[in-house]
């Protein structure tokens, strides 16, 4: 639930600054954003793993999740893939822009139920971005954590999201991260492959470990399918659904599954729950 008063209400935000992350018809760019009202910079409070609906006055809004950790300052991120009508207004918006904020919505990641587990993530493109808040977290509490494992895929190395901050991470000695593409690139040093068979590749032990994947539907099912070889519990196992949101606040019916409103029981789903739901990953 919002810290900010009336869910529906959207604040009022400014573009601090942007950049790109990916290129190509779909490319995704990133926003910083701080609420201009100090109140609601205040009250603001948000989790690894929750979103907000961000918009444009007089194009609409979509829901995007919030990929920075409240670890990291009073202010938002969001990656945005262009897409459609919102995406694409989005994609104008430039440092000093305004943006509006609604939210931040669904539950979240149980990371402090995590303290003293190893944490495994794996994620595919833009899917990174509800787990960057996770890497972020334990990062800012290393101590707390029994280590971080990072696994991400993209189709090229272009598609690769928030790639300056994978290089700090292969340095540190409880922290690991290991990154793939789909097809040979001239001068890639990493693998080659996909996600799911990487996985198996580096064949983690599921002994104290937590694994949390998002990505493509496609993906995220092999991955499931391939934690479950490795010996992992369904309790073991967190991943977040995507479905098509209007309200974002359990209210008009548009995003569930099974018997599940994505917007209010999720997007963070334990795989223990998920795996009665057979069109969590149409
Ligand atoms: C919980 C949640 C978190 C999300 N996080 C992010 C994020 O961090 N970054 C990001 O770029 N996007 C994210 N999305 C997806 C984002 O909300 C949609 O891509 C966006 O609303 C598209 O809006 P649009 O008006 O630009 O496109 P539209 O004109 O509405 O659609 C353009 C195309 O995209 C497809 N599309 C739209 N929404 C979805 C969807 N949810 N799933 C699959 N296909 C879709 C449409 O079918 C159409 O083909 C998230 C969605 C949810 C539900
Ligand atoms: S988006 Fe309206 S009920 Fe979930």
């Amino acid at each position: 639930m919002t810290t900010t008063g009336n869910p529906y209400i959207p604040h009022l935000a400014t573009v601090e600054e942007t950049w790109y992350e990916t290129g190509g018809e779909r490319c995704i760019k990133t926003f910083k954003v701080v609420f201009d009202e100090e109140k609601v910079r205040e009250a603001w409070s948000h989790r690894p793993g929750q979103c907000a609906m961000i918009g444009v006055l007089g194009e609409g809004e979509s829901m995007i999740s919030i990929s920075c950790s409240p670890t990291e300052g009073k202010f938002l991120r969001f990656s945005v893939m262009r897409m459609g009508k919102v995406t694409q207004a989005l994609h104008q918006l430039e440092a000093g822009d305004k943006m509006m904020v609604r939210g931040p919505y669904g539950n979240s990641f149980p990371i402090e139920d995590w303290q003293g587990k190893q944490i495994l993530t794996i994620g595919g493109g833009i899917g990174q971005a509800p787990l960057r808040p996770i890497v972020e977290f334990v990062k800012a509490n290393r101590d707390k954590y029994a280590g971080l494992t990072m696994i991400y895929g993209a189709r090229t190395s272009g598609d690769l999201c928030f790639k300056g901050e994978f290089e700090e991470m292969s340095k540190s000695d409880d922290l690991s991260c290991h990154l793939t593409i789909d097809v040979e690139e001239e001068e890639w040093e990493h693998n080659v492959g996909f996600v799911p068979q990487m996985l198996l590749d580096l064949n983690p032990s599921p002994e104290n470990t937590i694994a949390i994947t998002c990505g493509p539907p496609i993906m995220i099912r092999f991955v499931l399918e391939n934690l479950k070889k490795l010996g992992f519990e369904d309790e073991q196992i967190y991943t977040t659904l995507e479905n098509r949101m209007k309200c974002g606040i359990g209210k008009c019916g548009r995003c569930n599954a099974g018997n599940m409103y994505v917007c209010k029981d999720g997007p963070v789903f334990c795989y223990a729950v998920l795996k009665d739901i057979p069109e969590a990953f149409a």
